[in-house]
């Protein structure tokens, strides 16, 4: 790699290369956390939703609010959908014609991140419990699993980690 072409970017360059306003609801694609148990998990998801121009989908539990105020760093508010009870949101998501609803979780016959497309409709992509994953009700309710290969000990990855990565693809970023 060139000096020039190794030359770390300063904020001002990044300033200039970004929106200047947040985006607004495209409805295109959704990253639906529905289970959340940690705030700093959602304050991530939040920043790749930002990041990759999708809006976030989660239920409104006494805590999340605030905790998505808190981990919300943003300069711009970000979109956010409340959801109201998750199975109720995600059946109505399924009536939906234009709408593809991905889950991403280990399971049998999900397909490989690298093999995953990027979204060519609407497209909501399902988060599961930080400690159960997708309920067996919302299972059913997906169009497809998606399954991020790994090759460690760990059973799984981190539920932000997972969303981010699969958010990428669908966004046809990666
Ligand atoms: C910590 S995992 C849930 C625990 C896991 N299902 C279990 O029973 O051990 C939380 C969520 O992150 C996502 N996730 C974690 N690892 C993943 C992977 N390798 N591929 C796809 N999704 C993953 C899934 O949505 C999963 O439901």
């Amino acid at each position: 790699m060139s000096p020039s072409a190794a030359r770390v970017k300063s904020p001002r360059d990044l300033r200039t290369e970004r929106r200047r306003r947040s985006h607004s609801c495209w409805d295109h694609l959704i990253a639906a956390p529905l289970w959340p148990m940690h705030e700093a998990n959602l304050g991530t998801l939040l920043r790749t939703c930002d990041a990759v121009g999708a809006c976030l989908a989660v239920p409104r539990l006494p805590w999340v609010p605030e905790a998505l105020a808190r981990g919300n760093t943003l300069r711009h508010p970000a979109c956010i959908h409340w959801t109201g009870d998750q199975l109720s949101w995600l059946t109505h998501q399924h009536t939906r014609t234009d709408t593809t609803i991905v889950g991403a979780e280990l399971a049998d016959e999900a397909l490989r991140l690298a093999d995953l497309p990027p979204a060519r409709n609407r497209t909501v992509l399902v988060l599961g419990h930080e400690r159960d994953g997708i309920p067996p009700d919302a299972v059913a309710l997906l169009d497809l699993a998606v399954e991020i290969p790994m090759v460690g000990t760990g059973a799984s990855l981190n539920v932000a980690v997972a969303g981010s990565l699969v958010l990428y693809r669908l966004a046809g970023l990666l």
